[in-house]
């Protein structure tokens, strides 16, 4: 059954102002934390669609306490398939005196890595990306080509090159060896030939489940171990990847997957004309400004899982910031009981 619209009084809006990531990164830092918090109490339960179904309802809930006319651009599907968070759907809330609130475009993936949540894998994820209107690419839910790397590798990667000549490029800007390098790929059937190509050229491979968008942040990011994620995954997933390599200077180049026939026309529809282009991350996250906030559901190569600790939960969370530059991880710790509870360091 179509889910029913959902009409909402429009607030006082105003264009995606001067200090909109200063005055949003926390709000945004709540809504991937409460999610996280939800998830991770159905870790290890191996039902998906409940631990997906409490991310979504989490952070919906959360958005509309945030001071913002969202709309949410990347989603949980088309609104006839999904009860929230669906494509095109109003989130947000005011402020209480009434005052402007900004205007802007959401991606979300309420819980990257179902599966490893659901199985208590490591990897999963929440996850949201946002910007100014238009700042971020509609992307279809389709496959998507991907190529990521870090600050050092720019430039030094094509999606068309050789593995082999890649990985090269990549060990020579990282002053090392092929052998010494560490390649993230989702581990399907589709990447027989990418892993074969990898093992070929020397490097070390770690296959994962789920959980490209994450990998791509982990390669982004020195010391995470990580030094490229390769293959391909989600598109929408994609653009949120985007997202947090122009805040942490990475590089991606990205393609999407167009093998059917209905896919030609939804692209088309969606106005995309070149349908082998590649994308790089100003392409498919082109906003000035960029919020990317992520919660670790399990444990990560970047971030570590929730912890429920009785009197209450500890979280960890990355939130970047483009136009202000600012890498923030925090470690927030969530007191559920009285005034007698104990916090720990670390
Ligand atoms: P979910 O968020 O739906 O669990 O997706 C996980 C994921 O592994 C993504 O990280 C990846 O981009 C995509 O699925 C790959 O799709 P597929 O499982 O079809 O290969």
């Amino acid at each position: 059954m179509p889910t029913q619209v959902q009409t909402r009084p429009e607030p006082h809006t105003k264009n995606f102002g001067e200090n909109i990531e200063s005055d949003l990164a926390l709000e945004f830092l709540r809504v991937v934390e409460n999610a996280a918090i939800e998830s991770a109490r159905t870790m290890g339960q191996g039902d998906r669609p409940l631990s997906d179904q409490v991310a979504t309802e989490a952070m919906r809930k959360t958005m509309d306490t945030v001071p913002m006319h969202g709309t949410i651009v990347i989603g949980e599907g088309e609104r006839d398939d999904a009860p929230m968070l669906y494509i095109g759907e109003q989130v947000g809330g005011s402020y209480p005196d009434g005052r402007e609130v900004p205007h802007i475009d959401i991606a979300v993936d309420p819980l990257e890595g179902t599966n490893l949540c659901a199985t208590g894998a490591p990897g999963s994820i929440t996850v949201l990306a946002a910007s100014e209107r238009g700042g971020l690419l509609h992307a279809p839910d389709c496959y998507m080509e991907k190529i990521v790397v870090g600050p050092s590798c720019k430039n030094a990667v094509e999606l068309d090159a050789p593995v082999a000549v890649n990985l090269k490029n990549i060990a020579r800007r990282l002053h090392r060896g092929v052998e010494d390098l560490v390649v993230m790929v989702l581990d399907r059937p589709r990447h027989e030939k990418l892993i074969a190509d990898i093992r070929k050229a020397g490097a070390r491979i770690k296959l994962i489940g789920d959980g490209d968008l994450s990998a791509g942040i982990a390669a982004a990011v020195i010391g995470t171990g990580v030094h490229a994620v390769m293959g391909s995954g989600g598109a929408p997933e994609g653009v949120i990847t985007a997202a947090a390599i122009r805040c942490l200077n990475g590089y991606m180049q990205g393609r999407l997957v167009i093998d059917k026939p209905e896919l030609e026309e939804r692209i088309a529809k969606m106005g995309i004309k070149d349908k082998k282009r590649i994308y790089e991350a100003e392409d498919l996250a082109p906003g000035k400004q960029m919020i990317f906030a992520a919660t670790g559901v399990t444990e990560g190569a970047l971030l570590k899982g929730v912890r429920f600790f009785g009197e209450g939960t500890r979280t960890s969370s990355v939130i970047l910031t483009l136009r202000t530059g600012r890498v923030r991880f925090i470690e927030s710790i969530h007191l559920d009981k009285g005034p007698d509870v104990k916090v720990r360091f670390a």
